[in-house]
């Protein structure tokens, strides 16, 4: 280790003592990080769900609502409450559940504030909120407090006080609070999770996750995520949509379950390509030649784990640029990548050439064995949607802990922010709060392997 590697423990001694020093206005994450060790909390990690068939309700009906519902009906999810602040949102939802011989559900339509009576009652168990992403954290905290476990969709929520404060709340209302990271249930990320922890890549050393995607013709439509996301764009600058590609290897690694993140460095490109994109498909005049977008075009940051491993996230939504994901896990004996598919082992052949992952359909994951023709009929990117919703009612009416509980929802989720601090001071690191208070040490395995 040289003086430019620091250990984790020896690098947040030194960046305390510089935050120390730092003016009280600058971004700090580390007291917080601190101030959080001091009292006494009741973790989640390993709680069950109250064992029952949930009562389910959903807030927001756009594109993913409305994906994830014919998901849930599929897999026999009992769906009784449904919000949206459009109406016609939810009467076509609505509509979907009756058609599966369910009877309608209540309807909760008048304006913003609407899935609050929706949620004060006790007839709902569990909610997933697919709105826009600065609803996310307010909606599953009113929730949690109101007695409900909640299902929030990625990238979980923006700041690292709303990590903090999903993370309290959950403890102190004993509701869980997980992130609908639907690419951990993909068919390739859960074989080779398998294979990952039967040790077939030897002592893991490093990974990449990534989300391209090239969306600016919906962000700059007049429906959806047009209607709200290219806004985003003008706000941050970093990673603000890491955790499609950063779960499934953050569950490779075991983090929050022996390992943890430590610290992190960002650094963004200049932003070109919606300037360009609007020249081209907008007339003059039009008020959104007038936004001015903040968030580089690629945005590459490095994370590296309290026990030495490195990690890639990379985001772009904006450039010409095949979906991609990367999905790559490296150690001492082998490597696999996605994007096509395909691994290599020590001394598998003589030219050092990938081959294809078709050898190993025996480390295909049991929920992929067993419900794997259902999904790939029902849909919702590949299946991997209806495995996410098939195993996450199965852990709630077998009592089990959910695969991916609210640590993983707080850490997975300050990616973004952290990414942002970064960029702004220049590509510094910023250190990653232990949500878990510690207890990542005393956990090995995710909850998905374990089901295998
Ligand atoms: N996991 C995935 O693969 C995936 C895919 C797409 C989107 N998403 C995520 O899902 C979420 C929703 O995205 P989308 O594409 O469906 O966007 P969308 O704009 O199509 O849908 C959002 C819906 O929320 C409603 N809404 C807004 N504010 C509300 C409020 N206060 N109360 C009730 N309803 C409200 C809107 O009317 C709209 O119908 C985002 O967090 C997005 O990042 C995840």
């Amino acid at each position: 280790m040289t003086m430019d590697e620091p250990t984790l423990e020896s690098w947040t001694r030194r960046r305390f003592v510089q935050m120390a020093a730092a003016s009280a206005a600058s971004i700090s994450v580390a007291p917080l990080a601190h101030a959080e060790g001091e009292t006494e909390h009741r973790t989640m990690i390993d709680v069950p769900f109250e064992k029952r068939n949930p009562r389910i309700a959903l807030i927001g009906l756009g594109g993913r609502g409305t994906s994830l519902l014919g998901n849930l009906l599929a897999a026999d999810g009992q769906v009784v409450a449904l919000c949206d602040i459009v109406p016609a949102k939810t009467e076509h939802a609505a509509s979907l559940v009756v058609a599966a011989g369910q009877p309608k559900p209540r309807l909760y339509t008048h304006g913003p504030h609407d899935y609050e009576t929706m949620l004060t009652g006790n007839d709902i168990d569990l909610v997933l909120v697919a709105t826009p992403w600065s609803w996310h954290a307010e909606q599953a905290i009113f929730a949690m407090k109101h007695g409900k476990d909640v299902a929030i969709e990625v990238p979980g929520v923006t700041t690292i006080e709303d990590c903090w404060r999903i993370v309290r709340t959950s403890e102190e209302t004993r509701k869980h609070c997980m992130m609908l990271e639907n690419c951990c249930y993909g068919y390739n990320e859960t074989l080779v999770l398998r294979m990952a922890h039967d040790g077939l890549f030897g002592d893991l050393l490093y990974g990449e996750g990534a989300y391209l995607h090239d969306l600016r013709k919906i962000l700059f439509s007049d429906e959806g995520e047009g209607l709200w996301r290219r806004a985003e764009h003008t706000k941050r600058n970093g990673n603000l949509y890491p955790t499609h590609g950063l779960g499934p290897v953050a569950n490779y690694m075991g983090i929050q379950r022996g390992d943890r993140f430590g610290y992190i460095v960002s650094m963004s490109s200049r932003e070109r390509s919606f300037d360009e994109y609007r020249k081209e498909h907008l007339q003059p005049g039009d008020p959104r030649m007038a936004e001015r977008y903040v968030t580089g075009d690629m945005n590459t940051s490095l994370i590296k784990t309290a026990n030495g491993l490195t990690i890639t996230v990379k985001h772009t939504v904006s450039t010409p640029h095949p979906y991609d994901r990367v999905n790559m896990i490296a150690g001492t004996k082998g490597i696999f990548q996605d994007y096509p598919a395909r691994i290599y082992f020590d001394g598998q052949n003589s030219d050092e050439s990938w081959e294809s992952i078709d050898a190993w359909k025996k480390y295909a994951h049991p929920l992929w064995q067993r419900e794997g023709g259902t999904a790939t009929k029902i849909g919702g990117h590949g299946g991997m949607d209806y495995i996410m919703l098939y195993r996450l009612l199965q852990c709630v009416k077998e009592g089990l802990p959910p695969d991916m509980d609210v640590y993983d929802a707080a850490a997975w989720s300050a990616v973004a922010p952290l990414s942002v601090s970064s960029v702004s001071r220049g590509s510094q690191p910023e250190e990653f709060p232990d949500f878990t208070r510690g207890k990542w040490q005393q956990r090995k395995v995710s909850a998905i392997a374990m089901q295998a």
